[in-house]
């Protein structure tokens, strides 16, 4: 059966309420706030932990790193080769030429040997310290955001609503991978699968990844909970796994991006910003809302 969302709004609803009957109040007050904090916190980790990077461009695992392992995973440096010095970086042994980005990069005639180029790093000149003070201070902000909106979607019901996985989804999955090819979207009031997968994997598997590997990588947090660092396989390892869920939210954020773009944006962002989203008339496989 084909159903849209009611249009009227939640106790919530900002105050002046469109008339168009289509338009439904899809994003709570908690959703999009939070949404914004952790959008802004990422933001600012990603370019302080880049430069945190900087200070030992190379990634390993297990529980130590030194000359005398063979450990090494990934690493970007420079080298002097014939034709003057390159940057290069290397993943699980294989070499890459990355000269003018990452390992050589700055204004022509004043390069420098640096991982992450000026551009992408807080501080934009080399200041481990203030990196590891605008790091630590957004990852409060960004935990504690998580929590938020993890009471907020409970008591709300957009956890039970919008993200628990139905059976329904799994039946809808391959027509949405053939909908998302094809860039042809349909707009309900409910997250289609592959939304669902995607949103749930940031929140559920790849946010909590990033804040437990980082409090492994705390000394402090090593006294409180010494068997955190064995259980992911070691300070290094932990390490590697943070720069990878790193790379995994990235490529969320590209994702997300090109699909708002695709599914319309003005809409798509209105519904983040005020809460407010157009839906289309019911369509075969729109299914009934089931709270
Ligand atoms: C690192 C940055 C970002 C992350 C991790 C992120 C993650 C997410 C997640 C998890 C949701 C689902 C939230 C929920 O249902 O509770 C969401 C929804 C959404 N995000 Fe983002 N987001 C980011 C940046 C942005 C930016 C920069 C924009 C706009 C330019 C944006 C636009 C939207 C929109 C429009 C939705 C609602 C999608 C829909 O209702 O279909 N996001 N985002």
């Amino acid at each position: 059966m084909n159903t849209i969302a009611r249009s009227e709004p939640s106790a919530d609803a900002d105050a002046a309420a469109p008339k168009d009957t289509t338009l439904i109040y899809r994003q709570s007050r908690w959703t999009r706030l939070t949404h914004w904090l952790w959008a802004i916190s990422l933001f600012f980790m990603l370019l302080s932990g880049l430069q945190i990077f900087n200070a030992r461009p190379q990634l390993y695992i297990g529980k130590e790193s030194g000359f005398e392992y063979n450990n090494t995973v990934f690493a970007i440096g420079a080298e002097n080769t014939a034709t003057g010095p390159r940057g290069y970086t290397e993943i699980f042994g294989h070499r890459f030429d990355t000269t003018g980005v990452l390992g050589w990069s700055g204004p022509a005639g004043r390069e420098t040997s640096r991982a992450f180029p000026s551009w992408a790093t807080i501080p934009s000149y080399y200041d481990l310290g203030t990196a590891r003070v605008v790091h630590f201070f957004f990852a409060w902000i960004l935990t504690t955001t998580l929590v938020v909106w993890l009471i907020a979607s409970l008591i709300n019901g957009h956890l039970r609503r919008d993200l628990a996985p139905r059976l329904g989804d799994l039946k809808r999955l391959p027509q949405d991978i053939i909908d998302h090819a094809k860039l042809r979207f349909h707009h309900t009031r409910e997250y289609n699968t592959l939304q669902k997968m995607a949103y749930g994997g940031v929140l559920f598997v790849l946010l909590p990844l990033m804040i437990i590997t980082g409090l492994a990588m705390s000394p402090s947090m090593n006294a409180v909970l010494p068997w955190l660092n064995d259980l992911l396989g070691g300070r290094q390892t932990a390490r590697t796994i943070h720069f990878t869920v790193m790379v995994l939210l990235i490529g969320f954020f590209i994702i997300h991006m090109l699909m708002i773009l695709a599914a319309s944006p003005i809409n798509e962002l209105r519904s983040i910003i005020t809460g407010w989203y157009r839906t289309d008339p019911p369509a075969h496989g729109d299914t009934e809302r089931s709270n």
